[in-house]
Order: C-alpha cells, then structure tokens, then sequence
C-alpha cells in the first residue's frame, strides 16, 4: 500500500508534472482541484504517462467540509502539497482581496484539518518573487525577503510566515517552504505541459505562441537594463526538474524524526539567462526565427534573480538535470501538441 499524498492544484502546470514524479517514487498521488486555472485533460495526459488511474476530488481546497469530508474518507495521509492558489502577478494587483482569500484561506483550511486528522507533513508552493530586487546576487535562502512587490508575492510571504508559526508552536507539524524561480518547459512525453489559460504573461508559453504562429510577435520589456545584453536575467528551471524536487522535499520530511521543523529552499537551476538568450536558444534548437520587437520595460520587473541552489543539492539530495535548451525544445513540442 502505497503512502497516500494529497497535491492540491494537482491538475495545474507544476502540480500535474508533480503528481507524476509521486507516482513514479512509488508514492499514491490524491489530486484536489476546482478547476480554476487547469483543464480536465491534465487528468489525462497524467494517466497516460503513469498508466494508472489517478483519484480526483473536484472541488475548493477553501471549501473545509469538503476537504474533511475527503480526508475522513481516504484515512492515512502521509503528506500535503499545497499548489492551488491564483498566481498572476497582475490581476493580483487588481483583485487583491480575491487573492488574499483564496490563497491564505484555503491554507487555513489545511493546517486545520492537518492537525485534525494528524498529518504532520506540508510542502508549500512558494516563489522567489519574495526576494523582489536581490542586493546581491545569487540569492541564496538568508537572502533577505523585500517587502512584496504585489498581493500575489505578499500571499506567499505572509504563507511561509504562517506555516512558521503554526510549526512553532506546539502542533505536530513539518514543513517546507519551495521558493520555486521561474518555471518553463513541459514533460518530454508532450502528454502534460503549461496550459496558459488565454493570453500568456510569461515569457516561455509567449515564445512557443509566437512560433506556432498563434501569437503575431513577442515584445521584449525593456533592453536597457544593467545586464550582458540589456534584457532581464531569470533562472529558468524545468518543470520537472521542479516537480522532483517536491519528492525531495516530501522523503526529506520522512527523514527527520523532529515532530516540528520548518525550513525553506530555493528551487532553481543556479544559472541565470536573459531574454534575449532565452529567445536566441529556442531559435536554435528548434531552428525556427522568432519574431520580436523591443518595447519599453514592465512595470514591476526585477532586473536581475538567479538562485543559490547549494542548499536543496546538500539537504534535499536533489540537483536539476535539464538544461535551458532541454525545458525549450520540450515546450515546443508540448505546444505543437496544442495546434
Ligand atoms: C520573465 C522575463 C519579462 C513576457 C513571474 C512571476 C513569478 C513567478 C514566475 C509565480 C521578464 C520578460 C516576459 C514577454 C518579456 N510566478 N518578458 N516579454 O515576471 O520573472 O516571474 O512568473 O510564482 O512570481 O512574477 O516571469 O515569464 O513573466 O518574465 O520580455 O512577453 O521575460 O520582462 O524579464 P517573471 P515572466
């Protein structure tokens, strides 16, 4: 019998290619998603990479009786992965109570119902973008946290600072905090990948839109920046590579015999790479020329941010194997997949 790991958001980009690697390391994914920002073929795409059966509960992680109710039917419960929350960096902007409710609730609701049926382990979605603008470069996990620079970036600040408290204080509880950069690419089989719900915000899902001809031309923010070439510098980490670093995370956990710990980790490549790198790499490997134009800079933009991954390597025994020119060529082929 396998241990059972709840993911919510488990049908979203990162969660789906997350449920994968559970199932690869012998673990029993249990999927919660509403829906919201994630399409019922993910489902699919799963299972046929997996060649099983994945259980699903539809519903809002918000929701507390229909998390209990779920929980009091599957029993044991080894772990949570908590994904489901909103992440556009703008819309947060606009609807900021929407996001304070939907992403500190629903993990409210969790860290209830955890105590409740005693679960003691929790990896938490969390993002670089606590860093904002870094002093000093790469940033590694003392890298002081600047104050967020949108509702979305505070839900994740404030998140990491709750799931703290809770292991503080005398509740049976360990967690993590992933602080993921910039996550790109799709898994190799083109069965599950990033599903950019209308037009994209990100770089990646607009570069492969742009080169399947869906999109007219990609408009680079900014080329004046203090940096090699004048675009932003990201760290661009594979989805999967990504998603193996929540198993990580979660056998980690199952390591440690403390009752409570809470530690956090960044969740990157360690490399940096520009705009205009990212764009010429994809033309490259896929030997096709993108059609771009520079226009003025993004409200909002971090110049540059690129991990300090030496912490996940030591603790969590994780290290990424996916190059830039590997997460590009296997977001092409997930974009063909969608005409
Ligand atoms: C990357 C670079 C843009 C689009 C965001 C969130 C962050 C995390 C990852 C959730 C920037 C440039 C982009 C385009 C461009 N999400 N760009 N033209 O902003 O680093 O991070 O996604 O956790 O919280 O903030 O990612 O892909 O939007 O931008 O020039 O059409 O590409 O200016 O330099 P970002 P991004």
């Amino acid at each position: 019998m396998s241990d059972k790991i709840i993911v919510t958001g488990g049908a979203g980009y990162i969660g789906s290619h997350t449920v994968v690697e559970l199932v690869q390391a012998g673990y029993e994914p249990i999927i919660i998603d509403n829906f919201a920002n994630a399409e019922k073929s993910a489902i699919h795409g799963i299972q046929q990479i997996v060649g099983k059966e994945i259980k699903l509960y539809e519903g809002d992680c918000n929701d507390y009786s229909f998390v209990r109710d779920m929980l009091k039917k599957e029993g044991a419960i080894a772990g949570i992965i908590h994904f489901a929350a909103y992440k556009a960096v703008g819309e947060s902007v606009r609807k900021p109570l929407q996001y304070y409710k939907n992403n500190i609730g629903s993990l409210l609701v969790l860290l209830d119902l955890m105590l409740e049926f005693k679960i003691s382990k929790l990896v938490f979605s969390s993002s670089c973008t606590v860093y904002g603008q870094p002093d000093e470069l790469p940033v590694t996990e003392l890298t002081p946290k600047k104050p967020a620079e949108s509702p979305y970036g505070n839900t994740k600040q404030i998140s990491e600072e709750i799931i703290e408290d809770v292991v503080k204080s005398p509740l049976p509880i360990k967690g993590i905090a992933l602080r993921y950069f910039n996550p790109i690419g799709a898994h190799p089989s083109a069965k599950i990948g990033e599903l950019p719900l209308g037009v994209p915000n990100n770089l990646v899902p607009y570069v492969t839109q742009t080169a399947s001809g869906k999109l007219e031309k990609i408009t680079i923010f900014g080329d004046d920046y203090n940096t090699i070439d004048g675009t932003c510098i990201r760290d661009y980490i594979h989805v999967v590579d990504l998603a193996r670093a929540h198993v990580s995370a979660i056998q980690y956990l199952e390591s440690k015999n403390e009752t409570s710990l809470f530690d956090l980790f960044n969740v990157g490549t360690g490399q940096g790479n520009s705009v205009l790198e990212v764009i010429k790499t994809f033309e490259e490997v896929t030997g096709l020329k993108l059609n771009y134009t520079i226009g003025p800079r993004r409200p909002g933009d971090v110049e540059k941010v690129y991990a300090d991954v030496s912490k996940a390597n030591r603790l969590l025994h994780w290290k990424t194997i996916f190059t830039l020119a590997d997460a590009l060529k296997d977001a092409w082929r997930w974009q063909q997949t969608l005409g």
